[in-house]
């Protein structure tokens, strides 16, 4: 597994960092949005979407659990803090948003993790208590074409 850390002193950072990342991960991809409230999940998505050259407004998908953006979809956006098991993630029709050829941002990812989908992007935002609006990025992959992309960022 390869791995980099960013590290980002405002959510502008964030949403700008994630921008960039966007526009050169323009393909369908999985991304695993892994870290607790309020690190950042939301305001990184709104900054990929962005990047990838969407327009739609991007907002939580707390409420809805997924969200798309472009006609057709180019992305589905899930929050799935709300959903308590597999079983549920089943039933909301998770499956049925797969190999659609558009790229995932799972936000509380942690039911999805069993699933095989590749290629795959693991981010995990984390912060220090003494340093309430910076964040540190870790990004990590298996996927070839991904890495060399880290790599130069
Ligand atoms: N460096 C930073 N990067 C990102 N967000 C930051 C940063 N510093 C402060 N913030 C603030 O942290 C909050 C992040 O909110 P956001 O909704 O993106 O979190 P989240 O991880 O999606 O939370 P949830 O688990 O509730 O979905 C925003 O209020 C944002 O302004
Ligand atoms: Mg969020």
């Amino acid at each position: 597994m390869f791995s980099v850390a960013v590290k980002t002193k405002s959510s502008q950072e964030t949403f700008a960092f994630a921008k960039r990342l966007g526009g050169k991960l323009n393909f369908p991809l999985v991304v695993f949005l892994h870290g607790s409230m309020g690190m950042g999940k939301t305001v990184f998505s709104k900054g990929f979407v962005e990047g990838l050259g969407l327009e739609d407004e991007v907002t939580s998908p707390t409420y809805t659990i997924v969200n798309e953006y472009g006609n057709p979809p180019r992305v589905f956006h899930f929050d799935l803090y709300r959903l308590r098991d597999e079983n549920e993630l089943y039933e909301m029709g998770f499956e049925d948003y797969l190999n659609q050829g558009a790229t995932l941002l799972l936000e509380w990812p942690a039911l999805a993790l069993d699933y095989l989908l590749e290629p795959r992007l693991e981010i995990t935002l984390s912060a220090d208590m003494n340093t309430p609006d910076e964040r540190e990025i870790m990004l990590a992959t298996n996927h070839p074409e991904i890495m060399h992309i880290l790599k130069k960022i």
